[in-house]
């Protein structure tokens, strides 16, 4: 699974479809663009346009447009947008929830997530579950005891079959750092675990990776046997760039 982060930068649906589209031959497995929610009638016409073409008429990509967050009730909540309200709009199939920006710049915790990911594991969206630790929790070698505390949220529920993780070490969002693979690969078994031994249906959870994925390292921590995908920001802004990750992946998965 790849999904694209666009957050709240300004994108040419319609180029960047096209660059992303003739950068990579049709793969078949789930591919994500998370838009800005104003975004999300100018991204989906063009994705299900593309989804559809093949000669043989056969849908030829497995693309998918979700949100980057989601509000956990409705009614008189101004300029809140509800679970139901993304259900209702129909081509939204995924919701990014407890991103590291939305903790540090909009005061989310984990009682607020708690919330959301309730709300959105009862509905039919697929939940992307964002957790990191900041790079003076890595220096301290906490990193699993915060990752451990951000699971908390998910304690005692039956998720939802897609119910999805991402591991995006705060520190390597947006700064060219990221870890060694082979500590990405450990930090995801532990997030198996623990996702296992905490929900009520023992889930073993899809876990992407995120955090300063591009072209050039991609290919390092998709050849680990516990990353099943990744979550791009900034090196999904260009659709061409986008589309040779999505390549990358399709390697390891055939
Ligand atoms: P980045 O962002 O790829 O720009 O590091 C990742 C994310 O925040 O999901």
């Amino acid at each position: 699974m790849i999904i694209a982060n666009f957050k709240s930068n300004i994108v040419n649906y319609p180029k960047w479809v096209d660059d992303f589209v003739n950068s990579c031959p049709p793969v078949e497995f789930y591919v994500g663009m998370a838009p800005p929610f104003i975004n999300i009638a100018d991204a989906y016409p063009e994705i299900e346009f593309w989804s559809n073409r093949d000669e043989n008429d056969h849908d030829m990509w497995d693309m998918h447009t979700g949100a980057q967050d989601v509000d956990y009730s409705s009614g008189s909540r101004t300029g809140a947008i509800s679970v139901e309200m993304l259900e209702k709009h129909g081509d939204i199939t995924f919701v990014i929830i407890g991103h590291s920006e939305r903790r540090e710049f909009f005061h989310e915790d984990n009682d607020l997530i708690r919330k959301k990911i309730h709300a959105v594991n009862a509905s039919n969206l697929r939940p992307i579950l964002c957790i990191g630790e900041t790079k003076e929790e890595n220096k301290e070698g906490i990193t699993k005891d915060v990752l451990k505390n951000q699971l908390e949220v998910i304690d005692g529920l039956n998720l939802s079959r897609d119910f999805t993780i991402a591991y995006e070490p705060v520190w390597a969002i947006g700064s060219g750092l990221t870890p060694e693979p082979k500590d990405i690969n450990d930090i995801h078994k532990y997030i198996k675990d623990v996702v296992q031994s905490v929900s009520a249906n023992s889930l073993v959870p899809d876990v992407i990776y995120g955090g300063s994925v591009t072209n050039k390292n991609a290919k390092s921590f998709f050849v680990e046997e516990f990353v099943d995908g990744a979550l791009i920001g900034g090196a999904s802004l260009e659709g061409s760039t986008f589309g040779e990750i999505v390549n990358i992946w399709n390697e390891f998965i055939i």
